[in-house]
């Protein structure tokens, strides 16, 4: 057989991009399982264990963000691990947390910094883990925006309005990314317009830390404009797969047609 042609048409590659995966899961785990940080940390009973297991639940860890990736120092040497000289940073002060956390969320950072919040770092503003929490992060929703967590410093109306606004958008994403998933079911091409709602998803969740209502609104309308193009091409998809169909049923019909002619004209001749 030719081996290029069967390379080509990607059937090995797949299985053994399948194997890799599988074979790299456990390994990846097992790595972060065996830092002397959650070695020595996770039997710790004191302040130093208790971080562990929300850490361990939380988004971080199932995104292979261990101890090191946020305070620095080495995850390989019980001795050495805490030493500044190997890069141990110890636990931020409050006003180096939107730093600490923006190495990786840089975007949100600077969002953050130049909001009301971020100006009031250090004075009364809510900083990162405030929100997210430090060890039990989660995937962050909207639901975050509630009286509890948003009525501490100043009234929840503000929040309130701010939630509003971006609510509608966010139940527009939820509805588009629902139609999608049962277009690519159906084997429809869904790359073009995926990449669409992702670009304009992305532009949406990064709208909050800047706390500005009115910006919020002002941009929202612009995703809505983009997110009723999607949407009014799902229109053209339907009238694909209608015209798909009664092209099937022409079909259809159209040997059913012939078979029968065949049979009368064999009919005639028996
Ligand atoms: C051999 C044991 C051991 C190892 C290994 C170890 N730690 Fe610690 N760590 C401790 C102890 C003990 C404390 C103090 C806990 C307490 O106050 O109850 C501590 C405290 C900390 C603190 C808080 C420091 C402070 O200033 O309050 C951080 C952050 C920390 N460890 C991160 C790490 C990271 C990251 C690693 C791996 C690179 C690591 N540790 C490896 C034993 C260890
Ligand atoms: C996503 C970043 C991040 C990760 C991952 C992380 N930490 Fe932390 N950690 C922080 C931040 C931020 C603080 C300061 C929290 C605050 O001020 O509320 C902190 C505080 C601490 C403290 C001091 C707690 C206290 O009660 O004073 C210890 C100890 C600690 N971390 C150890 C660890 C260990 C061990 C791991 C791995 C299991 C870990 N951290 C993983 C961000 C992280
Ligand atoms: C070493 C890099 C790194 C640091 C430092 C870090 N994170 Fe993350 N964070 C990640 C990765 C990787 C993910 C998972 C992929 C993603 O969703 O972006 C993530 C996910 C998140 C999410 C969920 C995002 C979502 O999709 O809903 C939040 C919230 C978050 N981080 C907050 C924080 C906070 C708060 C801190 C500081 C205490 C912090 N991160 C520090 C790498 C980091
Ligand atoms: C006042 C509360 C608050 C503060 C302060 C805050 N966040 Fe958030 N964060 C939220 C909320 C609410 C969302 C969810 C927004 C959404 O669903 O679009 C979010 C979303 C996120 C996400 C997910 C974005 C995505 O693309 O899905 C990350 C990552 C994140 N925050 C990290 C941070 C970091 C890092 C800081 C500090 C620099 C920070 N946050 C400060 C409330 C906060
Ligand atoms: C730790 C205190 C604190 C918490 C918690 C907090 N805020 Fe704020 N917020 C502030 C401060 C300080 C300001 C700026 C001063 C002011 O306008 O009162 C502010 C301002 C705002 C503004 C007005 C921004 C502007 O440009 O006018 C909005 C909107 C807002 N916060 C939303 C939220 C939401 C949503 C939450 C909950 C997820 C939240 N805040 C939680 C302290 C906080």
């Amino acid at each position: 057989m030719n081996m290029g042609l069967f390379l080509r048409r990607g059937f090995p590659i797949s299985i053994t991009t399948l194997c890799l995966v599988l074979f790299s899961l456990p390994v990846a785990a097992a790595t972060q399982n065996q830092t002397v940080c959650l070695q020595c940390h996770g039997s710790q009973t004191g302040r130093g264990g208790a971080v562990v297991k929300p850490w361990q639940e939380s988004i971080h860890a199932e995104n292979g963000t261990s101890c090191q990736d946020c305070h620095g120092g080495d995850p390989k040497d019980a001795v050495n691990a805490m030493n500044p000289a190997r890069g141990f940073l110890g636990v931020p002060k409050e006003i180096e947390i939107p730093s600490f956390c923006g190495r990786c969320h840089i975007g949100i950072r600077d969002d953050y910094l130049q909001s009301a919040h971020g100006k009031a770092l250090g004075h009364g503003g809510p900083t990162c883990v405030t929100c997210h929490g430090s060890h039990d992060v989660k995937k962050a929703t909207l639901d975050i925006i509630n009286e509890k967590n948003c009525s501490r410093c100043h009234t929840y109306a503000r929040a309130a309005e701010l939630k509003a606004a971006m609510e509608q958008t966010e139940k527009r994403i939820v509805v588009i990314e629902e139609r999608l998933k049962v277009y690519k079911g159906e084997g429809v091409d869904t790359e073009a317009r995926g990449k669409a709602l992702f670009s304009a998803r992305n532009r949406y969740h990064r709208l909050f830390h800047e706390v500005n209502t009115a910006k919020v609104k002002a941009e929202s309308a612009q995703i809505i404009t983009e997110l009723d193009k999607i949407q009014r091409d799902f229109g053209n998809i339907e009238s694909e797969r209608q015209k798909r169909k009664i092209t099937g049923v022409a079909a259809v019909s159209g040997s059913l047609l012939a078979a029968l002619l065949f049979y009368l004209l064999r009919k005639t001749y028996d």
